[in-house]
């Protein structure tokens, strides 16, 4: 059995932080970014962590990669997606745009996946079937993992995440709403137990790449839903004048107030 203890939650905030294997935390304006309310929309309540006592299925403990990311909540989230949903869309930009790009530096353009990963830890179940490294899963391995909660993450419906490659020396992430979560996914196993807190965990989590990083000759494809790793399909490019533009668009509302 792992034992791991509580991390401390730090607000580092300063740009240009040190590339780092293990998991950082940083707050960001979840009024700016408001996901909360996008969600509470999308499933018309704004008790997320009971949302599966509004629903009438059951799913049985998810032990196949891919099968965790077939519930109806899954299909609620990427349907809305596939027909359309600026207000999630320009949010979430918006979001990358305003802090992890002063994470890295301020690059010119970042490519960053292009719609992030729906999940959703029910209790009695794993979010994720099986603890794994994102490199098991295809993806490049110079990918900049980041997770952001929508409900709290806490005991056993967080996930639980290496602090070194190889070293099994598990941390479980405590988080809310407001904060995010950097780490290596690509090389740190990471995972989840069941839910025993009977509340649900709903968040998102999307990688990044530099552009330098960047490898459009990668030919490998994502195990569960068959995606390349490229620009168009995967990922999308984000520029940093969308920071300017962010920033000009909001000197302007403040003006007309
Ligand atoms: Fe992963």
């Amino acid at each position: 059995m792992y034992i791991w203890k509580k991390i401390k939650i730090t607000n580092f905030s300063a740009p240009g932080f040190a590339r780092s294997d293990k998991m950082q935390y940083y707050n960001y304006d979840k009024e700016e970014c408001d996901f909360t309310s996008l969600f509470e929309a999308l499933f018309s309540t704004k008790n997320l962590d009971t949302i599966s006592e509004m629903y009438d299925v059951k799913y049985e403990r998810f032990n196949i990669p891919g099968r965790d990311s077939e519930t109806l909540y899954h299909k609620i989230f990427y349907d809305k997606m596939r027909s359309g949903w600026p207000e999630f869309i320009s949010t979430y930009e918006k979001f990358i745009v305003k802090n992890i790009f002063p994470l890295l530096r301020n690059p010119s353009k970042l490519i960053v996946q292009k719609w992030p990963s729906f999940r959703i830890h029910l209790p009695g179940n794993l979010a994720v079937a099986g603890f794994h490294r994102d490199c098991d899963y295809n993806h490049p391995e110079k990918e900049i993992n980041f997770i952001s909660p929508i409900t709290k993450r806490y005991e056993s419906n967080s996930t639980i995440i290496e602090q070194n490659i190889g070293k099994l020396d598990f941390e479980q992430i405590t988080a809310e709403p407001g904060q995010f979560i950097r780490f290596n996914g690509n090389k740190l196993l990471h995972g989840n137990l069941p839910n025993t807190t009977g509340k649900s965990r709903i968040s998102f989590d999307f990688r990044v790449l530099r552009k330098e990083d960047y490898d459009a000759s990668h030919n490998k494809t994502s195990l569960s839903k068959n995606s390349k790793f490229l620009i168009g399909h995967y990922y999308k490019i984000l520029k940093r004048e969308w920071i300017m533009q962010i920033t000009i668009s909001f000197v302007q509302c403040m003006v007309k107030v």
